[in-house]
């Protein structure tokens, strides 16, 4: 495993996971607009940071109203894939849900000619009034450290518009989709 790869193995490594990302082209994209498909080879991972005071990290259980509060806030259309399916992964403040993702499992998909297992942090988000205290990168490190723990060879990470904020977790744009601003 490793964790650099040529445009060329970028794109083909997007056709095997997910096929449904046009790996040709920028149809639909807005000006402005860039969307990553990113990857992290998971062998080895350790957190890379240290621990949050008054912030404690799990899986969601229970009532799942607060949940979905939590998330149509930050992002109504995520609600939908907030069902139950996949497991949300969230930080607390106390009880309340401040920062959520779903932790995914993509498969088992052909990576560079190796048959590897798949998954990935996604419909990741932090409540507007906790922001920038560092829980929502946390939260994906251990997402992430999880998935490893649970033998998944790599994290993927799809459509997402903040690359460099997973690039803090040594996270890789294996292949993106951008359309310059206009004047
Ligand atoms: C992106 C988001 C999840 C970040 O959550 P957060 O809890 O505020 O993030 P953190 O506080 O853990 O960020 C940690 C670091 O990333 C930086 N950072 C925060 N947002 C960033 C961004 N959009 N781009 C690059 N860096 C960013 C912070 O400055 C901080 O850096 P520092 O430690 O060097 O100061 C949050 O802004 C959000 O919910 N946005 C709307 C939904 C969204 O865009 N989700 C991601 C799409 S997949």
């Amino acid at each position: 495993m490793r964790n650099e790869w040529t445009e060329a193995e970028g794109r083909k490594i997007v056709e095997a996971v997910f096929p449904r990302v046009p790996t040709r082209g920028t149809d639909g994209l807005a000006p402005g607009k860039r969307e990553d498909e990113m990857l992290l080879a998971l062998e080895g991972y350790t957190d890379p940071l240290p621990a949050l005071d008054g912030v404690t990290f799990g899986f969601y259980s229970g009532d799942p109203a607060p949940l979905l509060a939590a998330v149509s806030e930050v992002e109504p259309g995520w609600a939908k894939y907030y069902d139950g399916r996949e497991p949300a992964f969230c930080g607390f403040v106390g009880e309340t849900v401040v920062s959520f993702c779903l932790l995914s499992d993509f498969g088992e998909r052909e990576i560079l000619g190796v048959k590897s297992r798949v998954g990935g942090t996604g419909c990741v988000g932090t409540l507007p009034a906790y922001r920038r205290r560092g829980i929502g990168l946390k939260m994906v490190s251990l997402g992430t450290l999880i998935l490893k723990e649970r033998g998944f060879d790599y994290s993927y990470i799809h459509d997402t518009g903040v690359p460099d904020w997973y690039a803090k977790l040594g996270y890789k744009t294996i292949f993106k989709r951008e359309i310059p601003a206009e004047n």
